[in-house]
């Protein structure tokens, strides 16, 4: 599905109209590009914490322009603000101001990021309400970001380092193309496992990878992106969609295994089928999904269940399977699609957002028991996205729900998948039991 508007905005004639009537005008977003560099224009690493210098020395490592102080007037690719020992809402002042001194020399497609930690962890309640407070101005710097630009935080648990592998990998996101539909979000490095990337062009390379749903929509863009990134895709989806899942399994030299998620023995099938080709199964991406939209006072027994049935219950047996199973044992990692429907709730949807509301519970539940396994299981959040499942959306209604985002345009398949693939990665170990929206800062509900 094309933005026909965003395009219209982005031609000479269109974007001075647009101004003119105070008319959204969506950027076009930096999108990631294999080959192209992590960030162009310096990073500026703001705070006087150990955590940000090694922080900053660990960027100069990767061969980034990394500087302590901004010089006034140059153009920056990033701003990184280090709140890691903030202990007063007094505290959070000066660096902050001089992140702001900075603000207008952030070039297009600039990133912000704020590294701090958990007000759930805090020692006293000053300390909590500074921690807190980073939330609150990162969100509200996010919606004041310009041409593309994102502003995203991380939250480091106490036994985490600026420089730990999931900390580094979360930067490495945040500051990349991949990253591009991914603002005003918070995400938590809850401890410090994982491993630095091999090869930062293919993370996921050796590993074998299965996606449901991934005949079309935004599974065939993650079958294409996770194959990109170096992993062997086995792709599943119901037997009507046979033909279209030959054709995105020959594109991404993978196998297609014909299959109704909904099945009882589905996690046996799905199993042997991985087993026998390839040993093991090292990464399980949840992403087939119906919706069956009525009002609640509408709604009949086979909507609300076939919904159900889909988008949660079969995800649970099939997990139940996969950690029971030995071949599921290499760093495992599960990544499940919700939707900001299931955190925000929309009308019409209370079957669908209950299902995906019950990814979300899943999620965290099932954290621990595959930790005990050496591996993560994590969400994405997907909100406005440009699909087959949303062109059926009504003109008036889908251009409300395109635009309604702090960059003001609908989100590409493409970008839930770079960060489905960002968080099965190797590196993104110690990210475990997170929701990550992928949503463009959806300004509707929670
Ligand atoms: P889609 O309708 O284009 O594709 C879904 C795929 O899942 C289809 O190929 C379908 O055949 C398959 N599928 C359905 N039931 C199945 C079953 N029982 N067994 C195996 N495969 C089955 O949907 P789209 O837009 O690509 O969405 C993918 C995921 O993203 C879904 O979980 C959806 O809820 C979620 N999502 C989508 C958003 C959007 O804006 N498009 C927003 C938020 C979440």
């Amino acid at each position: 599905m094309t933005d026909t508007y965003a395009h219209l905005v982005n031609q000479g004639l269109g974007r001075n109209v647009a101004k003119r009537l105070g008319l959204p005008q969506p950027a076009v977003l930096r999108r990631y590009r294999p080959g192209q560099p992590l960030i162009t224009g310096p990073i500026v690493v703001q705070g006087n914490t150990p955590g940000a210098d090694n922080l900053a020395a660990e960027l100069l490592s990767w061969d980034l322009d990394v500087r302590r102080h901004a010089v006034p007037k140059e153009k920056l690719g990033a701003i990184i603000v280090v709140l890691d020992d903030v202990a007063r809402p007094e505290d959070l002042g000066k660096p902050v101001l001089a992140a702001a001194a900075s603000l207008r020399d952030l070039g297009p497609g600039g990133r912000i990021i704020t590294v701090s930690r958990p007000a759930s962890d805090a020692a006293t309640p000053a300390q909590a309400a500074a921690r807190q407070g980073v939330d609150g101005l990162l969100r509200s710097l996010a919606k004041e970001l310009r041409a593309g630009a994102t502003g995203n935080g991380l939250l480091l648990a106490p036994n985490v380092e600026t420089t730990s592998p999931g900390a580094l990998a979360a930067v490495r996101f945040f500051l990349s193309g991949r990253s591009a539909f991914v603002d005003g979000q918070f995400l938590t490095v809850s401890t410090a496992a994982g491993e630095p990337p091999r090869n930062v062009e293919k993370p996921l390379e050796g590993r074998i990878a299965v996606v449901t749903g991934a005949a079309r929509g935004i599974g065939a863009a993650i079958a294409r992106t996770l194959h990109r990134d170096g992993a062997t895709m086995v792709l599943v989806d119901i037997p009507a969609a046979g033909d279209h899942l030959a054709e995105v399994a020959n594109e991404v030299k993978g196998t297609a295994l014909q299959l109704d998620i909904t099945r009882d023995d589905a996690g046996q099938r799905i199993l042997e089928h991985a087993v026998q080709r390839h040993g093991r199964l090292d990464i399980m991406v949840h992403n087939a999904g119906i919706t069956r939209d009525k009002l609640l006072a509408n709604m009949d027994e086979s909507r609300w269940n076939s919904v159900i049935q889909v988008n949660i219950a079969a995800q649970l047996r099939i997990n139940e399977a996969l950690l029971a199973s030995e071949h599921f044992r290499s760093s495992p990692r599960i990544v499940s699609v919700a939707s900001t429907s299931g955190i925000a709730g929309n009308r019409g949807q209370t079957n669908y957002a209950a299902s995906k509301g019950g990814v979300v519970g899943m999620v965290r539940a099932t954290a621990p028991l595959i930790a005990a396994h050496g591996g993560s299981i994590n969400a994405v959040a997907p909100g406005f996205i440009e699909t087959e499942m949303t062109a059926r959306i009504p003109f008036a209604l889908r251009e409300v729900g395109r635009r309604l985002n702090s960059l003001q345009q609908g989100g590409q398949p493409a970008d839930v998948a770079e960060t489905i693939a960002f968080l099965a990665s190797d590196a993104a170990g110690g990210i475990n039991g997170e929701v990550l929206r992928v949503c463009g800062q959806n300004l509707v509900g929670a």
